[in-house]
Order: structure tokens, then C-alpha cells, then sequence
């Protein structure tokens, strides 16, 4: 008897869908990857990468971790960058924040959190940053918010810094990388227009 019964009929259902609407899908799909994205998302359940974009699987690469933070020691998101870049050769790379991330406003409080506070720190550090601008925003609704967004702008810094990408884009590959923020109220992306070229690295 299988635990978790109503995934595994779920998974079934949603299998025999797509063999109905498309007979080669997986035959195809097995025999290789090719996403033109790589996408650095939260962790947080109600942001799933695939959905929101509303694309199929094989489209995304996809790396998610506690508020979308680029480390550039975390061995993980690092692999991830450079065998998006280098082997699959994606065109974009995208971090997208979401504003109401829990990570973002537990590294607000002066709570104990456990062995997360760790992590927190990253995105604390984002705060010290621009510290001036953030202690200026009276409504804590909206310095959470910006927040957010400030941490989309370091992380994408440091996907640009990340060797990989530091390579790529001097060789002039064919790679942007993107800042968006989703509002999980609406479900609506929005650009930060912080996009990193080539030509404008
Ligand atoms: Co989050």
C-alpha cells in the first residue's frame, strides 16, 4: 500500500492528461533538455517557478532556496549556475524575489530563528547595505517590501559575479540576467528593469 496515495493518483492523472494532449511529450522530453531559463526562486510553497510562468516541464531549470539568496560559497546554487551556463546554455537567467517572503521578514526581527539566523544573515547583510534608504521607510509593510526587491537586486549582483556568469558574459555569450519580483496577492510578476547584457554588464 503506497503512502501518500492521492499523489501518486494525482501524478497518474496529470500524466495520462499531457499523453492526451501531446502522445510524444515524455518520449521526447526523455531524450534531453534544452530550457532557455534558469530560474532562482524562494523556497516558499506558493511560488512555484513552472506555474507562474505557466510553462511546461523542460522549460525551466530551476534552483530555489529560502529567499532566492545567491551565496557565492554555497557550493549548491553555484553547480547549479555553472552547468546552466556552461552545458545547457541558457538565455536568461532569472532571480525572482516575491514580496511576503518569510525569510526576508524574519531577517527583520530580532527574534531567535535557530541555525536559519545563518542564512538570515545574507539578506541581514542586504539590509546593512542600504541601510540609509531602508531606516527612512516609515510603513513597515513597505520597507519589508523594498526589502524584497533590494535583495533581487544583490542577488542578482552576485549571480553576475558567480565565475560562470562573470565568463559568459565577457565572451559575449548569449545570457541576461533578470530581477522580478511576484506578488503573491495577485500572482502578477513585475520586472525590476536591472536586466544585466553583455553589453551592458
Ligand atoms: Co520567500
Amino acid at each position: 500500500m503506497k503512502t501518500l496515495k492521492k499523489l501518486f493518483d494525482s501524478n497518474q492523472a496529470w500524466a495520462a492528461r499531457v499523453n492526451r494532449e501531446q502522445p510524444d511529450f515524455f518520449e521526447q522530453l526523455s531524450k534531453q533538455q534544452n530550457p532557455e531559463y534558469l530560474w532562482i526562486g524562494c523556497a516558499d510553497s506558493r511560488v512555484p517557478a513552472n506555474e507562474i510562468i505557466n510553462l511546461p516541464p523542460g522549460e525551466v531549470f530551476v534552483h530555489r532556496n529560502i529567499a532566492n539568496v545567491v551565496v557565492h560559497t554555497d557550493l549548491n546554487c553555484l553547480s547549479v549556475i555553472q552547468y546552466a551556463v556552461e552545458v545547457l546554455k541558457v538565455k536568461h537567467i532569472i532571480v525572482c524575489g516575491h514580496y511576503g517572503c518569510g525569510g526576508v521578514a524574519a531577517s527583520m526581527d530580532d527574534n531567535d530563528h535557530g541555525l536559519i539566523d545563518n542564512w538570515l544573515q545574507h539578506i541581514r547583510d542586504v539590509y546593512r547595505f542600504h541601510a540609509k534608504e531602508l531606516d527612512a521607510i516609515e510603513d513597515p509593510i513597505r520597507k519589508k517590501d523594498r526589502l524584497c526587491e533590494l535583495n533581487v537586486i544583490e542577488q542578482v549582483g552576485n549571480v553576475c559575479s558567480a565565475r560562470p556568469v562573470r565568463m559568459a558574459l565577457a565572451a559575449g555569450q548569449d545570457l541576461h540576467v533578470h530581477g522580478w519580483i511576484y506578488r503573491l496577492e495577485d500572482g502578477i510578476l513585475r520586472d525590476l528593469d536591472i536586466t544585466v547584457t553583455p553589453e551592458n554588464q
